[in-house]
Order: C-alpha cells, then structure tokens, then sequence
C-alpha cells in the first residue's frame, strides 16, 4: 500500500466516524436508551413490608426482584427513600444521602440496586430538592440565627418588612405558603407543607450541594433521576405581588420562572452528562414551548417531559373523552420532532386509574385495565406503569377522614372546613380523587393484610385483594397481570410502537380511541372502546389486518372494514 492509498484510507476512515458523530448527535437511538425503557413504578411504604412493622421497605422490594423482571418492565422509579420525618411520606428530606429509618439501611439499598442490574433493570431516584425537610440540617441552621451560613439555603423575609406578599400552598391547612418563625423574627416560603421549607436555588452554594449529593447517587450507579416539582425552583426572590385569585392558575405563577434553564444546564454539564444519567422533569412547564424547552436534546437540560394534563383531567365528576384524546394527540405533534415524553396514567399522586378512565365495577374492572394498559404500552413516549396496575388495582373505600392518611387530604379537609364548603360533596370528592386511593398496599396474596405485611398496614389493605391479587392472576393465562406481560413483551419486539409515527383516527368519535404507529415500513392499528358499549366501527385500515397482536378478549367480530368492539376491547394489529 503506497502512501496515497493510505492517505485515501484514512479520509474514507474519517468521513465514516464523522457521519456517524453527526448520527450520534443529541436525537439519535445511541444515547437515548430511556426513549425504550419501560418504567415501573414502585411506593416503597406500599410494595411489600419485609419485617411486620405495617411499612414497606426494601427488602420487601428485593424480595419481589423476580416478580419485578417478570412483568417485563426495564425500569424501576422509586419514590423517594431518604431520611424523613415523613409528613408527605418521604417528599420532605431530612438527610438526603441516607435511607429512612422505615425502609431500612444503606446496605438494602446497595444490595437492591445490585439485584435490579443483575436482572437487567435501571433504577430511577426521586430527586426531591425544591424543597427540603424543616428537619435538614440546613434549615435548622437556617433557621438558626439571621446571620447563620446557612440562612440563604431557603427563602425568609424579615418580618420587619411587613408581612410577605401572598404565596399560595398547596398542603398548608390556610393555604399560607409564608410561616412565621419566631426564633429570627422571619417568615420562610413553603409552597408545599410547613415541613417543607423551599431550597433557595439562587445561592451558588445550595446549588452545589445539590449536584454533590446527586453525584453520591450516581456514583453508587443509579441510573436515573425524576426531578420532584423542579419546575417551581427558580423564584423571582423580591416576592412581587401576584393577582387575587392567582392560585386558582398557580402553575402559571410558579413554574420555570426566570433562571430555571440556567440552573438545569449546570445540573445537566455537572451530573447527567457526566454519568450518563436519564432525567426525567415532575410536569412540562406551562405549556407546549416550555416542555420543548425543558427536554430538546440540543438544549441539555432534561431528557423527558412528564405532562399532568392527561392525569388531570379526570375528577370526579369524571371527564371529557373528547379532550383526553385531544390532549395526548397534541402532547404527540409537540414532540414529533424533537423531545420525549412520559406516558402514563396514575402515579402515587393519583388515584387508581381503572376507577378514574375505566370502569372499576366487578365487570369491568378486568377489561378496562387491560384496555388501558394497552394504551399506555402502545403510545410514543416512555410507558410509567404504576404498581398494582399490571392487576388491574381500583380505589379503596375510604369512609370518614380518619382514614385518610395523605397531609393533602387531612388539610384540605381542614380547609375546606374552615371555609364552610359542603363537607359532603368534599367528602365524595376525596373519597375518588384523593392520593390515598393510589398508595394502598400491593396485593400479593388473598391472605390478611394481601401478603404485604404480617402487621398492621400504615394504610388499610383494599377489601377487594380477596379477588385482585397477583396470586390469582399469576397462573391464568387471561389475566390482567398476563395481559400486561404480552403488552410490554410486544412493545419490545416491536420498535415501532416506541418509535413510529402516531396518528389519531378518530378524534370526533364518542366511544373509540383509533391511531396508527408507523415506523420504518410497518404500520400498527391500535383499536381502544373506552366504553361499556358494543360499538361498530368502520376504518379502510381495518381491511388491512394482517396480523393480531393483542386482543383482551378471546374473540375479534371483524369483517372488511368493520370491527364490532366489546366493552373496553383493545387490540393492537400489524397491517399490511
Ligand atoms: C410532587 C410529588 O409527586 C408529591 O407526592 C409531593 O407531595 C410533592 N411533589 C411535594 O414534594
């Protein structure tokens, strides 16, 4: 070889690696492994108690590994398991580089997150630094004295300036988010609970002390971060006033505030691209430009969006199907080129999403899990799946207040109180909507207590574990838990539901939710009744069937373009 070829070699060798850097850039497949991971969502206090004190823990949750990899999830996010005096179950942080008492040492954790990459499964930490708990250490020197180091950790206002331009809480009994303390003479700002003192992102040094301690996480080789409500971070610190009734559209007041993107780039260059960690943002901002905003790869700051207006909608007066599709559509064409988003449907701040979007009466409550599992596991974005819902888990029966648990429900109750509202119509709002409904105790088993504790459950069991339980559903083939198996293994073997195209059918129909996925030459019909209606629908796609992959009853009345659709019948098909 003389040196010419050599030379022409090498300018060959360079174009290559240089098309496939340009290939690797901020939207390819390479780097984006979260775009497919299907994430399992896991309450630790709820999951599996492992030593009778009524409290779930992690070894509880190294005890269910197996189970875990069965359901065919590549993910797991923990809500959050550091120190806490838990006066919002774990989101008020007492020592953020230790594990609550309850869920036991620093050695479960590292045997957990050994057994999750043994099989296979990433593990995604709850990040909860808006705020800390009044219990930090930081805020007990903040609070300390007025010219204490750690005074500019969190937001005061001398009382001597009067009293603080109104804040609106979401968990405070007054709906106060200044509280007066009078060791300093000084209010400090919690927009959630008392307990909750808001973190002063506009101090360096807090800011620091944040990126060490995620450091220490990632260090340990966790592989992800959910950035608990970061969206209300940044604060504009003179305290202007805000409109009356500001609170009614809070959101617009106190997310992504001016400095927000300033402060997730330098968290992105000091600990996401340095460990090559997934984040994942709690909401989108206010709208479309700021979720772009939050997670266009050539930005660095986030790598997903997670959109509540989909959750959100449904109340208890119960909701509009109409919008529901409008908004995951428009949520699809936002990020049809650029960005990512979550999809799912409950949370730990939610409650049960069969009782809200299906139907949770006996009848139903098998289908209509399937179908919306099959919903969440056919869209584009990444699937959060919530435990208990690959059971088809429905709201509890919750009775008076005593019962509830939440700090949002038990204050909100006082508020409204207070305030001489209808303590009935309260009462049946609370009893559908509240929290508590989504963090009752896993059903494993229709023994006592469902196999999640040999004590008594911080919260009570729901009734109905007798029938709905992993147990009964683990060796019959047409379970729920069996169905959610062969959802999330299609999703698998098929890119295209997490990559392809999506396009909505039938936006205008009362009953039917129709799309198509489309991805590198194969195309997918995904036909949900989102009713207890038998509906006939009439799509030309239909003729094209070629193939069946899931349907979640054991027969399809289908002939050319017509398919008749059961209550709550979902199937996902392969066109031709
Ligand atoms: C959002 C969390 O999801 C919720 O559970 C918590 O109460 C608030 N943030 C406050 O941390």
């Amino acid at each position: 070889m003389n040196y010419k070829t050599i030379f022409c070699l090498l300018i060959i060798a360079t174009m290559i690696s240089c098309n496939s850097n340009n290939s690797s850039g901020p939207d390819s497949q390479v780097d984006e492994w979260w775009k497919e991971e299907i994430v399992y969502q896991i309450y630790p206090r709820s999951f599996k108690d492992s030593n009778g004190d009524g409290v779930g823990d992690l070894k509880g949750i190294i005890e269910k590994l197996d189970y875990i990899q069965s359901l065919g999830v590549t993910a797991v996010w923990l809500n959050p398991i550091y120190s806490s005096p838990n006066d919002d179950n774990g989101y008020d942080v007492s020592d953020y580089r230790n594990i609550m008492k309850d869920f036991g040492t620093m050695k479960d954790f590292d045997l957990l997150l050994e057994g999750l990459h043994e099989r296979g499964l990433k593990l995604i930490m709850d990040i909860v630094v808006n705020h800390s708990s009044d219990e930090h250490k930081w805020f007990k020197q903040s609070r300390s004295s007025r010219t204490n180091p750690y005074r500019d950790y969190y937001h005061w206002w001398p009382a001597e300036k009067g009293k603080p331009n109104y804040r609106y809480s979401l968990f405070d009994e007054k709906g106060e988010a200044w509280k007066y303390d009078k060791k300093t003479d000084a209010y400090y700002l919690h927009y959630f609970s008392q307990k909750q003192p808001d973190l002063n992102w506009s101090n360096p040094k807090l800011r620091q002390e944040v990126y060490d301690i995620m450091k220490f996480w990632a260090q340990k080789g966790v592989d992800g971060f959910r950035l608990d409500a970061f969206q209300f971070a940044a604060k504009d610190t003179s305290f202007p006033p805000f409109p009356e009734g500001f609170e009614k559209n809070f959101i617009n007041y106190y997310a992504m505030q001016e400095g927000i993107h300033d402060y997730l780039k330098e968290m992105n260059k000091e600990v996401f691209s340095q460990y090559k960690v997934m984040s994942v943002a709690e909401g989108a901002g206010r709208n479309f430009e700021d979720a772009h905003n939050l997670v266009d790869a050539e930005r660095k700051e986030l790598n997903m969006a997670y959109a509540f207006d989909g959750v959100d909608l449904a109340k208890y007066e119960g909701y509009d199907f109409h919008r529901f599709k409008k908004i995951f559509t428009q949520w699809d064409s936002a990020f049809e080129k650029k960005g990512w988003i979550s999809i799912f449907l409950a949370n730990h701040d939610q409650a049960r999403m069969v009782s809200r979007f299906g139907n949770d009466k006996a009848m139903y409550r098998e289908v209509s899990a399937k179908m919306l599992n099959t919903f969440i596991l056919t869209m584009r974005g990444t699937p959060y799946c919530y435990y208990g819902d690959e059971l088809g888990m429905t709201n509890s029966t919750f009775k008076g207040i005593e019962d509830f648990r939440d700090i949002a429900a038990i204050n909100g109750y006082k508020k409204a109180k207070s305030k001489g509202e209808d303590m009935d119509y309260f009462m049946d709002k609370l009893r559908f909507e509240s929290r508590d409904n989504g963090r009752t105790p896993m059903q494993w088993n229709s023994n006592n207590q469902s196999g999640f504790s040999t004590g008594k459950p911080w919260l009570p069991v729901n009734t109905n574990h007798k029938v709905v339980n992993v147990d009964q559903q683990l060796n019959d083939p047409f379970s729920v838990l069996q169905h959610f198996k062969n959802l999330t293994a299609m999703r698998k073997n098929n890119p295209g539901l997490v990559h392809g195209k999506y396009k909505i059918l039938t936006p205008n129909h009362a009953e039917i939710y129709a799309y198509t996925r489309e991805h590198e030459g194969k195309k997918y019909l995904i036909l949900l009744n989102f009713s207890e209606s038998i509906v006939k629908i009439q799509l030309p796609e239909i003729k094209k069937i070629k193939q069946t992959l899931i349907n979640n009853y054991p027969i399809m009345d289908h002939q050319k373009d017509v398919m008749v659709l059961d209550a709550y019948q979902a199937t996902v098909h392969l066109l031709q």
